[in-house]
């Protein structure tokens, strides 16, 4: 049965409520905790700490969103609940708990500000810009990143598979966070060697998730400016980075990218591809980031006037993942 249009609109009311309680669910490990089999809401209390009634009453709202179900004794975790668990293969906890904290939430709230001005939000909202933010605020800057890398588990896997890496062997994760992106191409590329590129605060990320995977002898993590200079390499990865910057900054970018490329390179990026007619998430995301940076995502052709006017060439444009893109070019002369 289809959903009425008052309960469609019902449903995008109380959307809030919904965001939260996932992020309540993280914060008291819920997937974990139920992972082993039912549990009652006074054993999870009494784990967490938490208030017993208010925890029975939270659970009996998980219930409502399919997150748990009433089982003989306590409430059971469903396959839902287990994609918040924190090994779960694409594990969406962390960006479950970033998507919903204080960093996007004020932000977010000032989205019809957003819309009436076509400015970002974030300096009104947290008094300073994103990035800056993050950088003052090292445990959200940790979990953004953690955030990113979780996102990005879909995309990168379909990416690594379509990117044309004849002649490299240096992969540089432009902006990469903690690598995520780099971490695939070297498991994917044994002959491979990765430098991560990002601000200072994210490079310890960086530097833990590659001795995690044990390729911290293939990758090193550099803290810069990529309006500064980007290190020298045959891959250029952009991923998720052009659409946090309006057109002069990306071409910006763009033009340290081409002039960092060994020969025969090229830069690869990776991110939405937008057109009118967008379904899911596309549209959103593009409002997201109207609000948090004043930025956009772009259709192939926006993509490649940046391409143009930094003596860039599209060469492949290929979708991977639903709506995104990966993106190659070379040097246009
Ligand atoms: C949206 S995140 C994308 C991260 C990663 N590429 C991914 O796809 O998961 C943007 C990244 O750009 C980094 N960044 C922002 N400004 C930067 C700058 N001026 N120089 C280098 N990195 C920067 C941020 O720290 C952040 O890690």
């Amino acid at each position: 049965m289809t959903a009425s249009p008052y309960e469609t609109v019902m449903g995008f009311i109380v959307g809030p409520w919904l965001a939260q309680a996932v992020r309540a669910a993280v914060d008291l490990s819920l997937a974990e905790h139920l992972a082993g089999g039912p549990r009652t809401a006074a054993e999870i209390a009494e784990a967490e700490g938490s208030d017993p009634a208010a925890t029975a009453r939270f659970l009996r709202a998980c219930a409502s969103m399919g997150l748990v179900t009433y089982a003989e004794k306590g409430f059971a975790g469903t396959e839902a609940l287990a994609v918040l668990h924190r090994d779960a293969p694409m594990s969406l906890r962390d960006l479950a708990a970033s998507q919903s904290s204080a960093l996007l939430w004020h932000t977010w709230a000032r989205i019809p500000e957003a819309v009436r001005t076509g400015e970002s939000q974030t300096e009104l909202a947290l008094g300073m810009p994103f990035f800056d933010y993050l950088a003052a605020h090292p445990d959200e800057g940790q979990l953004f990143g953690r955030a990113m890398a979780s996102m990005s588990a879909p995309v990168v896997r379909a990416a690594v598979e379509v990117i044309d890496v004849a002649g490299a062997t240096t992969v540089v994760d432009v902006g990469g966070a903690h690598g995520s992106f780099a971490l695939a191409m070297l498991a994917r590329h044994p002959e491979f060697d990765a430098i991560v590129l990002d601000l200072p605060h994210a490079v310890p990320g960086a530097r833990a998730a590659a001795a995690e995977h044990g390729l911290d002898d293939r990758l090193s993590a550099v803290a810069g400016d990529f309006f500064t200079a980007v290190p020298a390499g045959d891959l250029m990865l952009l991923k998720f980075i052009l659409h946090d910057w309006g057109d002069d900054e990306s071409v910006h970018i763009l033009a340290n990218c081409r002039a960092a490329l060994r020969p025969g390179g090229r830069v690869v990026i990776t991110e939405i591809v937008i057109d009118d007619h967008a379904p899911g998430i596309a549209p959103l995301m593009d409002i997201a980031m109207l609000a948090t940076a004043g930025s956009r995502e772009r259709t192939l052709a926006e993509f490649d006037d940046l391409l143009t006017r930094a003596g860039l060439r599209r060469i492949a444009a290929t979708p991977v993942e639903p709506p995104y893109f990966v993106i190659e070019a070379i040097p246009a002369a």
